[in-house]
């Protein structure tokens, strides 16, 4: 008989997962009686189709934005959470639209590595690489005299990974074994990580729809990589990469010698940001590279701040690259906001 597939995998457990889900959301991981976000997440379906092919799709909370698709953002948003885009049917010239996009951050990409001089510069080539079926439509580039393809996404999210190897490398000579990606909407980042570092065990963990997503995605990068860690009775296993639920974290049990976080914990709860850092980063994880707001973006969503995380006295933090100027959106009452800008940090444990 053969072995089951992720993909089977991830159907047959996915309606169990979620009831776990449901029934554990109120936990600090998640706080579900006080805040309202990714609430679609815990009752989503997953089906062979999507789980095989959401490349140009708007699947939502999985990192793909409107530029990802060169859309405008009114076009995206009025979309339901689960359309299937398909702006390659509709846009004229798309493929060079895309390219166009991509390769504006592709250039971007190169200018910023200059400060890391110990970086592997054919490593930006590896993490701009985006030859799958799930993610955001690709364009063939002519870069190094190569044609590759490279989706806008691809070429925007690569600077992450760059960053944390660069400032990994800055602080420790110790090679990167094992990293762990909390928020890693369907697992770029972490495929990225994963591409240029010679890490042995992974970690990705995220709410539910995300790690169904994630689980066939990096699979389908890393073939026979992926362990699921979604029921009490299913073990971390070293040397794969461990897809785990967030009610099961504390199943990890190794230090982590990278963790990264993009966009994510400045969504969640203070009650649920101080959950992760006392009771798995602050005890687990060496080294931490994430962009995120410090202060939340308005004050009826509910958001933590992470200046107001005690355990944050526990690192010695170094500045990461300067992001993006702040934008402007409306209040709930239509007066004008000026939203709080993403920070980059390196956060060094000084328990370890
Ligand atoms: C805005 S998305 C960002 C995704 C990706 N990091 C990126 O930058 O493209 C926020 C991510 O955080 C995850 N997330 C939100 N709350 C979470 C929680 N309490 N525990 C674990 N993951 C959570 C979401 O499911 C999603 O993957």
């Amino acid at each position: 008989m053969r072995d089951e597939t992720i993909i089977d995998q991830v159907l047959r457990r996915h309606p169990r997962m979620l009831q776990d889900a449901n029934r554990r959301a109120t936990e600090p991981w998640f706080a579900a009686d006080k805040h309202s976000h990714e609430r679609f997440k815990f009752e989503a379906r997953l089906t062979a189709d999507i789980l095989t092919s959401f490349r140009g799709r708007r699947y939502g909370g999985i990192g793909l934005e409107p530029i990802d698709f060169a859309l405008k953002d009114v076009s995206f948003f009025t979309l339901k959470e689960t359309t299937l885009i398909k702006a390659s049917e509709s846009v004229a010239d798309y493929e060079s639209i895309i390219r166009k996009h991509a390769m504006y951050f592709i250039n971007e990409l190169i200018e910023k590595a200059a400060i890391f001089e110990d970086f592997d510069k054919r490593d930006l080539l590896k993490i701009i690489f985006d030859n799958h079926l799930l993610g955001a439509d690709i364009a063939l580039c002519n870069i190094a005299g190569e044609k590759l393809p490279v989706s806008i996404f691809s070429a925007r999210m690569a600077p992450r990974a760059m960053y944390a190897k660069g400032f990994y490398q800055q602080h420790t000579s110790a090679p990167m074994k094992s990293v762990l990606e909390l928020g890693g909407g369907f697992g770029r980042c972490l495929r990225d990580c994963l591409t240029i570092n010679p890490i042995e065990t992974a970690y990705y963990v995220d709410l539910p729809l995300n790690v169904g997503l994630a689980a066939t995605y990096l699979e389908a990068c890393f073939p026979n990589r992926v362990n699921l860690v979604w029921d009490e009775t299913d073990d971390v296993i070293a040397g794969k990469i461990n897809v785990v639920t967030p009610w099961l974290i504390d199943k990890i049990d190794e230090p982590i010698d990278l963790m990264i976080n993009f966009l994510s914990l400045h969504h969640m709860l203070q009650e649920t940001m101080d959950y992760y850092f006392g009771n798995f980063i602050c005890p687990k994880v060496k080294f931490l590279y994430h962009e995120n707001r410090l202060v939340p973006r308005h004050t009826y969503e509910g958001e933590g701040s992470l200046l107001n995380v005690p355990d944050r006295a526990q690192f010695s933090i170094h500045a990461g690259p300067e992001k993006v100027a702040n934008y402007a959106l409306p209040n709930a009452d239509g007066t004008p906001f000026l939203i709080a800008k993403v920070v980059a940090e390196f956060m060094v444990n000084e328990a370890f």
